[in-house]
């Protein structure tokens, strides 16, 4: 079970043994990791496969019934690009005002490049949400959406704190394209890995012996990384392209990769299930909507695992890697 507010946790361990705390804080050590990470890293988030997520958005608000509300309130938490923006509009979701907070400039600059956002009701806030919180707590009627993000925060308990004291009753959280933590554990994995291995280049590229263009790019990617953060002593030596994703995708572990890291267990706080979040949330937030698919993972552009994720998530509602819920407050 996650613990949610352990005074030792995977990141202070990264913290000691790969930077050093006399030249910076562990929350400047995260920003800087995340700001040349995404330096490099933006345009993944524009290729990406998108058509199940865009289901589960029709599901969500279909769920909602939000379409009419001429007075909701927005508020997109690490709105990158502008996924979660384009997802409104095209399920025609009216609204006053869209609060889009995202702390990295590539990401603004990137969403702002793409839409018209000087436009009256869009609020470009640039920073976190902690720096938004007392902002957004004097808004009523409010959607909050997290797509894609939460798996980022490492400070979870902190995080939902805000959320509790800056919602009211109606107010509604959308948490949504986020890792399952116990599917590292689930049989599905097992099917997962062997589909992948009939039927996807998985071997050659993990054997390094795919010399495909793209592959050069992601290794260019990853050493370009690599040596910014030694340049600007964030790092005080080389690390693997896996460490920089688990500080980047902190609390994913749908894929089990955070053992080969070899954290001591006293710095091990465990992984958030949608479960521990409801559970900390507590009594006063109501399930509207849960849904898990990509009981396969993310297909990418791979027609058979896409189909064959389709087919099993009419089938078995849990068991997916990914998880989309919403919860309503109901009560203070
Ligand atoms: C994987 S991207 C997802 C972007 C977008 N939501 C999407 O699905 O395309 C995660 C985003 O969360 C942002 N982020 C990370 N920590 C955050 C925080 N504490 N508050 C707000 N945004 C955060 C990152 O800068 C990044 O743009």
């Amino acid at each position: 079970m996650y613990k949610f507010n352990s005074p030792k946790k995977r990141i202070d361990w990264i913290f000691e043994q790969y930077s050093d705390p006399n030249l910076l804080t562990i929350e400047d050590f995260v920003e800087q990791v995340n700001v040349c990470y995404y330096k490099y890293s933006v345009d993944l988030y524009q290729d990406r496969y998108v058509e199940d997520i865009e289901e589960q958005y029709r599901g969500v608000f279909n769920k909602l019934n939000l379409a009419d509300d001429h007075d909701l309130v927005i508020v997109d938490i690490g709105g990158g690009a502008g996924f979660e923006f384009e997802q409104i509009s095209k399920n025609n979701i009216s609204y006053k005002k869209y609060y889009y907070i995202e702390p990295d400039s590539a990401m603004v600059e990137k969403f702002s490049d793409r839409h018209e956002i000087g436009r009256e009701r869009v609020n470009v806030c640039h920073g976190q949400f902690a720096d938004f919180a007392k902002v957004i707590a004097e808004e009523n009627n409010k959607l909050i959406i997290i797509n894609s993000c939460f798996h980022h925060l490492i400070w979870v308990g902190e995080f939902l704190d805000l959320i509790k004291t800056s919602t009211e009753e109606g107010d509604l959280l959308l948490i949504c394209h986020e890792p399952v933590n116990n599917y590292s554990k689930s049989p599905m994995i097992y099917l997962n890995y062997f589909l992948r291995f009939c039927f996807t280049d998985i071997v050659p590229r993990k054997l390094c012996i795919w010399h495909s263009a793209r592959a050069k790019k992601n290794r260019n990617r990853w050493t370009q990384i690599n040596e910014e953060l030694i340049a600007t002593k964030i790092f005080r030596r080389r690390v693997s392209p896996l460490m920089i994703r688990r500080i980047i995708d902190y609390g994913a572990n749908n894929k089990g990769d955070w053992k080969l890291l070899k954290i001591p267990r006293e710095y091990d706080e465990g992984f958030w299930t949608p479960e521990d979040i409801r559970g900390y949330l507590g009594d006063g937030f109501k399930l509207v909507y849960f849904d898990t698919y990509r009981h396969l993972g993310d297909s990418g552009s791979n027609r058979v695992i896409q189909w064959l994720n389709k087919f099993l998530a009419n089938y078995f509602h849990e068991g997916g890697s990914a998880f989309c819920i919403a919860l309503e407050k109901d009560s203070k």
